[in-house]
């Protein structure tokens, strides 16, 4: 199963297949009838994974790809045996509303008490509870809020009351309470607004104003900075330690064609400030312009790390922060009349997102979109979706700009023309890169102007006894030991395993020193990965931590993860070993970057992939230079020679390869949104789209006529549109319509190609639905595309088998998997009876998760079932996110009513797999698991104890915190608070506007 990574993103496929004739929809019958046989995570999943990694297959990266070489403990070595899909938190719209109502009404009632500031004390609460500190004092949690660092609010336990009807004649006063709670509180950092910050809010306030007059009454920009406030340049300076623009963002900036509202594509090498550029229009757009904004990012922890970063923005400036991805966000988001929102989106929820404002007619308020990392549009059936997103809002919203931008874009020319855009493009890095291959012990320097592309640098100076040159024969020690523990290094491995052999085998010959750096902070880690993991530590971690040395992957939890990239920017880690996933993903440079092969899994490297893994090398403002080294066997390197010197590759629509996903889905919703509802419009919008640009090449054989034609057919067929397209009458003009099922598909995000087959396993499940426990749910709630790599071991299925309980073992016969069949399976006996495999496989994996959501412990379930734990928790976060596409799916379908509720509850259940107290810190953005527990155990046992929290204080309770983390975790809780008291409040004027003439009304 292919993992599709950051940057590097997907494997491609190795020959593109452009004019491969349509999968029949009908032919969808069983959910595998029309679906790849091994199709990657990213294609199958309603979300990509976070953090994937391009091309990583399950068998491939159980390989280590290098024999003997690079291993230290061979076998024994830990496996991470499958890919990772999303890991996120699903969110839960109840919890929203119970912890806003909390938030709210405990300040209601700490109205009068707010001045009130007692010391730490032994007292109990109302629970009683008393709240042990680090430092020996004992607090009440109370006291967490009310004491003298963060006294404005105070829990109250009541839950918040739901305005009925009769409650109308006091809808006044409880707006009034509101709203004053809400001033009081929301915003505020401190209870006694002081006459300084006061004044500065009122500067602040006027300097807006005078920008947004600026932008609305002159083509110049004369605004402090760039037409903002200049807080935003203190804000920048103090957040990022950014003093001065580089001199093309200057540039960029203040392009004629910003000036003019024009769509624009920019495009620079890694690392050279791109983000910086688009957060200024960003800020330009909500503070001056006053319209939303939606930033578009590739994968969940990038999204979620832009949380974080710009939440404190956002608390200062006065814009909401919201995030989309997994299943966090809103559809349609919460029309805000007073702050304008940053939907901070992936592809996929950036998708649905448009998908509803357009539905509501609202696209016309977003008035920015960003995509960072517009070569995906290139990419598999993400970037197919990616297209769809930016065509219907060019057809639909003509003063909604698209900014775009990418290191690596090749045919510029064709997204010019797709998106109507300019161009600006600059070689600007800040930190020089340079590049080098090794082959045997020689380095050689990348120069474009040398004959074969390579210049000779310099041997590389190694003493290698005969038991070191064949553990390591490709001198990665040697690599390695010129640049650590003083400078970083990211050492990119082809496959997991070799991940993990290379981390454990440099560490077995470096020398005692490299123990003694950061000794106790790596002590600190161990410590803290052995809590995380509730006890238990991966063996090769626990070797390798202490010589500054860990692997990366996606067989990792993330917890663990997150815990090891904190060490690594820390310095505590000096070294990863990891695969692609790294080489976009979360922002972790490096001194050196060394390519342990030309290839992820058993494909060689693309251009691409290669640009994005080396722009890791160089940190601004810390390195003065970056390097990468690419270690190359003779065999490869006329390809490595081939690779260096040719251009990036170029990038091409998806919509017609990813079918189903693709072109099916977009006629679909553009007849469902009634965007366009004749063949003629349809068409019209098509001649918009990157394919339609890029017919001629993509389709030679068919029109793009053909292919709509061909398109709708099959939809009408498959009982997903409505009316007639016949060659005969040829009438362009006959209006489709969408039919329920239709709808249900494109509202669940539903691949098409699963459609028929989840439609009738819901009404199966009608029948007879056995509800003695979440087991029959938690089967229709079970990703299709995550059954084709599973092997279920069938000693495993068996044991699980005879552990349920009666009724549940009726689960596998109404799904189709008779008992004989397993036991006969487990026996080893030939079977004559052909059970179809991917139900086989989809109850395999619903017995997982129905032990998982049991013992809510991913170590303890990976062994039950022999699987990694990153897959285990992939497989949680795909499920959560799966069952809330299946409750939208059956929210349009009034036979299906009865599993709302039920799905409701299930996809709470997958989204936090945790126990329920953790659940309300969980929902911050960049709070996982581990931190979650500790902050609870320290007393912050709810939203509002985090946004009112003082970081100073979070930094000494909280272990491995930095200041920089506590001062995000309580920007980013501000803003959830904020938005979500907002959010109460648009509902409570919402209920004010209802007509007074409303029967039982007082
Ligand atoms: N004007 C500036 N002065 C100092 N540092 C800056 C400036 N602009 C950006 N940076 C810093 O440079 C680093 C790289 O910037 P950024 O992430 O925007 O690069 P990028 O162009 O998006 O690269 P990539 O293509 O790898 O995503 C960041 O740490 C950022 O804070
Ligand atoms: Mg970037």
């Amino acid at each position: 199963m292919a993992e599709p990574g950051p940057a590097v993103r997907r494997r491609s496929r190795p020959a593109r297949k452009r004019s491969r004739a349509p999968v029949q929809l009908r032919a969808a019958a069983s959910p595998l009838a029309c679906k790849r046989l091994s199709p990657s995570v990213e294609e199958a999943s309603a979300e990509p994974p976070v953090w994937a990694a391009g091309g990583e297959c399950t068998n491939d990266s159980e390989e280590d790809m290098f024999g003997d070489c690079d291993s230290f403990y061979g076998n024994d070595s830990l496996l991470a045996q499958v890919d990772d899909m999303e890991q996120v938190y699903l969110q839960d719209k109840d919890m929203d509303i119970k912890a806003a109502g909390e938030f709210m009404l405990g300040n209601l009632q700490s109205g009068t008490d707010q001045r009130k500031q007692s010391d730490f004390s032994t007292s109990e609460n109302a629970a009683g509870h008393k709240v042990e500190r680090d430092d020996g004092f004992q607090m009440n949690e109370n006291d967490l809020i009310d004491n003298k660092e963060e006294p404005e609010h105070r829990e109250g336990n009541t839950e918040f009351p739901m305005v009925s009807k009769c409650d109308l004649s006091k809808r006044e006063s409880l707006k009034d309470h509101l709203k004053s709670a809400m001033t009081g509180n929301a915003k505020a950092q401190t209870p006694l607004v002081s006459k300084t910050k006061q004044l500065k809010e009122a500067i602040l306030s006027e300097e807006i104003c005078v920008a947004r007059k600026t932008i609305e009454s002159s083509d110049d920009d004369i605004g402090p900075f760039y037409g903002l406030p200049s807080k935003v340049k203190d804000l920048l300076r103090q957040f990022r330690g950014i003093e001065t623009l580089y001199e093309w963002q200057h540039d960029c900036l203040t392009l004629e064609s910003l000036h003019q509202r024009k769509n624009l594509i920019y495009s620079l090498p890694t690392s050279g400030g791109k983000t910086l550029v688009a957060e200024i229009l960003i800020l330009q757009e909500l503070l001056c312009r006053q319209k939303d904004v939606l930033m578009i990012l590739p994968y969940v922890a990038i999204v979620q790390e832009k949380v974080w970063g710009l939440s404190s923005f956002g608390v200062e400036l006065g814009f909401l922060v919201e995030e989309y991805a997994g299943s966090k966000g809103r559809f349609p988001p919460i029309k805000r009349r007073i702050k304008n929102s940053l939907y901070i989106a992936t592809i996929e929820k950036g998708h649905a997102l448009v998908n509803s404002l357009i539905e509501t007619e609202r696209i016309d308020h977003l008035g920015l979109v960003v995509v960072d990392e517009l070569h995906m549009l290139g990419e598999g059936s993400r970037g197919a979706v990616l297209e769809m997103t930016l065509a219907k809002i060019l057809y639909t919203s003509k003063n909604t700009q698209i900014i775009g931008m990418s290191a690596t874009l090749n045919n510029v020319g064709d997204l010019q023309k797709f998106l109507q855009a300019d161009y600006y493009t600059n070689n600007f890095r800040p930190v020089e890169l340079k590049e080098y291959i090794k082959i045997r012990d020689t380095i050689y320097e990348v120069d474009g102007k040398a004959e074969n592309g390579f210049t000779f640098s310099r041997l590389l100076s190694f003493k290698y006894s005969s038991n070191l040159e064949k553990a390591d024969p490709d001198h990665i020690i040697a690599l390695v030991t010129e640049v650590i523990p003083k400078y970083s290094c990211l050492i990119f491995c082809p496959t997991k395993k070799n991940c993990e052999n290379v981390a454990s085998m440099v560490c077995k010959y470096l020398n005692k020193e490299f123990r003694a750096h950061r000794e106790k902070e790596k002590k600190d880690l161990i410590k803290n990965l052995k809590t995380i993991g509730n006890g238990s530590i991966c063996p090769v971690l626990k070797h390798t931590i202490p010589f500054g040395i860990a692997y990366h992957h996606s067989g990792l939890t993330n917890d663990e993860r997150k815990g090891i990239e904190e060490a690594y920017s820390a310095g505590v880690l000096c070294l990863l070993a990891c695969t692609a996933t790294l080489a976009a993903g979360v922002n972790l440079p490096a001194r050196r970057v060394i390519l342990r092969a030309p290839y992820v899994a058993r494909e060689f490297l693309k251009k691409n992939q290669y640009k994005q893994m080396i722009g890791r090398a160089g940190r601004a403002g810390i390195d003065s230079a970056g390097e990468s080294i690419l270690i190359v066997q003779e065999k490869d390197k006329q390809l490595v020679q081939d690779l260096v010197n040719s251009p990036l590759e170029n990038c091409y629509s998806n919509l017609l390869p990813e079918f189903t996903k693709g072109i099916q889905s977009l006629l679909l919703s553009l007849v469902g949104l009634k965007i366009a509802v004749t063949l003629e419009e349809i068409y019209s919008f098509m001649c918009h789209t990157l394919l339609g640009v890029q017919q001629q090449l993509l389709s030679k054989e068919k029109s793009l006529l053909d292919i709509i034609k061909e398109g709708v057919e099959n939809l009408i067929e498959n009982g997903l549109l409505k009316g007639k397209i016949s060659e005969k009458d040829g009438n362009s003009q006959s209006i489709l319509a969408i039919t329920q099922l239709g709808k249900a598909a494109y509202k669940g995000s539903i691949d098409l190609a699963y459609c028929n087959a989840l439609y009738r396993e819901l009404k199966k499940g009608l029948e007879g639905l056995v509800l003695e426990s979440n087991l029959h749910l938690l089967y229709l709630a079970t990703p299709y595309d995550m059954i084709y790599n599973c092997n279920p071991d069938w000693m495993i299925y068996l044991r699980q088998f005879n552990q349920l309980s009666a009724a549940e073992q009726r689960v596998a016969d109404i799904v189709g998997v008779p008992e004989s069949f397993i036991t006969k399976k487990a026996s080893g006996q030939a079977i004559r009876k052909n059970v179809d495999s991917a139900i086989i496989n989809r109850l395999y994996l619903s017995f997982v998760l129905y032990t998982l959501l049991k013992e809510t412990n991913v170590w303890s379930v990976s062994e039950k079932f022999n699987m990694s734990r990153g897959y285990v928790q992939s497989l949680l976060t795909s499920a959560a996110s799966f069952a809330s596409c299946v409750l939208h799916f059956c929210e349009e379908l009034e036979e299906f009513w009865v599993y709302k509720a039920l799905l409701t509850e299930l996809t709470k259940q997958l989204t936090y797999c945790v126990k329920a107290e953790l659940i309300p810190l969980m929902e911050v953005a960049g709070v996982l698991e581990a931190r979650a527990k500790q902050l609870y155990n320290a007393g912050y046992k709810t939203l509002a104890h985090l946004a009112n929290a003082n970081p100073e204080t979070l930094v000494k309770m909280i272990e491995h915190l930095s200041r920089r983390q506590a001062k995000q975790i309580v920007s980013s809780a501000k803003m959830l608070l904020s938005e979500k008291a907002e959010a109460l409040q648009e509902e409570v004027d919402e209920l004010l506007r209802m007509p007074a003439d409303i029967p039982g009304a007082c």
